[in-house]
């Protein structure tokens, strides 16, 4: 592809209609001097062009594509999380019925956890194209900016992209939060390996942590919301027609995600998701240890009223 249509193509999903509003403000091109040009190109010619489909990837229709289609893959992952997370309703025991349910995917036909493993390489090559992706729209929307003279004119098309910009990087630091906390246990001093229910409420118990979370995942909707009206642009499906069907497919995504992933916090705060305090994991293990003991303990009334689903 030559250097001319990249920069028209740039030039185009950048136009007003990529936001969720229709308004735009028209962009004043530069002098001949610092339009994009053989010189100075928007997006430079690739010191090794990649043999296809990987040279696909190499122009901005490209990037845009894979953006769009692991866009559709994080945002598959962030609903389904959503819905399994829903168990903390049900209790400790469930939550981790369904852990060990994932765990145990594929049955007798493949070994354990392979499958789990299989859909968490996928998410993190999904994650990784995503932001890669991402950076490189980012810098190649920096030159065609530079090229315009007195910069970029602050249309709601360019609000979508700015929005993108600031939620997306809250996400990813959010997202080691969340990792570092739940999984590796590496912030939470009460921390129990193989019991997420006991986990969750420990650390949302603190309001900091609480506020962390809302916070984290109203940036998360927000980026759902823009990234789920623009990915149909990228996939190339923008009509009039469509539009209205569009909107309500983001805004109700946006929506269920956030109201799902906001309630976890908010009924923790509200001690409607509660263990008192107590691993059920921990229990059993001190029961396995000295049989006795923890039978005493459980008749003197120690065990947590929310223990049990
Ligand atoms: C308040 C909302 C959320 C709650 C209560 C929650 C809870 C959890 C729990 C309990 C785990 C399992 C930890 C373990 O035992 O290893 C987990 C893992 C994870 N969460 Fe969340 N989560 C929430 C939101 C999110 C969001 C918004 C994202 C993505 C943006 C996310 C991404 C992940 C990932 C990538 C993992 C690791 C999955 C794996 O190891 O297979 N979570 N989460």
């Amino acid at each position: 592809m030559s250097t001319t249509t990249k920069t028209t193509t740039l030039t185009e999903t950048q136009g007003p209609s990529t936001g969720p509003s229709t308004q735009g403000t028209v962009r004043t091109p530069a002098p001949a001097a610092s339009a994009p040009s053989a010189e100075f190109p928007v997006h430079p010619k690739p010191r090794v062009r990649l043999p296809w489909p990987l040279s696909i990837y190499q122009s901005a229709v490209g990037k845009k594509w894979v953006m769009a289609l692991t866009g559709i893959a994080l945002l598959g992952f962030v609903l389904v999380h959503m819905i399994g997370n829903l168990h903390l309703y049900e209790g400790p025991v469930k939550l981790s019925e369904y852990a060990e349910a994932l765990r145990d995917l594929g049955g007798d036909l493949v070994p354990r956890t392979w499958i789990l493993w299989g859909m968490r390489i996928g998410l993190i090559a999904a994650f990784g194209l995503h932001i890669h992706s991402a950076w490189s729209l980012t810098v190649m929307s920096r030159r065609a900016d530079a090229s315009y003279v007195g910069g970029r004119g602050y249309s709601a098309a360019s609000y979508a992209s700015r929005t993108m910009r600031w939620t997306g990087p809250i996400i990813l630091l959010y997202l080691f939060y969340h990792l570092a906390d739940f999984t590796w246990g590496w912030f939470n001093p009460d921390f129990v390996r193989g019991d997420p229910y006991h986990n969750v409420v420990a650390s949302l118990s603190s309001i900091p942590v609480a506020i962390l979370y809302v916070v984290a995942n109203v940036a998360l909707a927000i980026h759902i919301y823009h990234g789920a009206w623009s990915m149909f642009q990228s996939l190339g499906i923008n009509s009039p027609k469509f539009n209205p069907l569009r909107r309500r497919f983001a805004q109700g995504f946006a929506a269920v995600i956030l109201i799902g992933n906001l309630s976890f916090p908010i009924f923790v705060q509200a001690d409607v998701i509660d263990d008192g305090g107590v691993s059920v994991v921990r229990e059993h293990e001190a029961q396995m240890a000295d049989p006795e003991e923890a039978s005493g303990e459980e008749a003197s009334g120690a065990t947590a009223s929310g223990a049990t689903p």
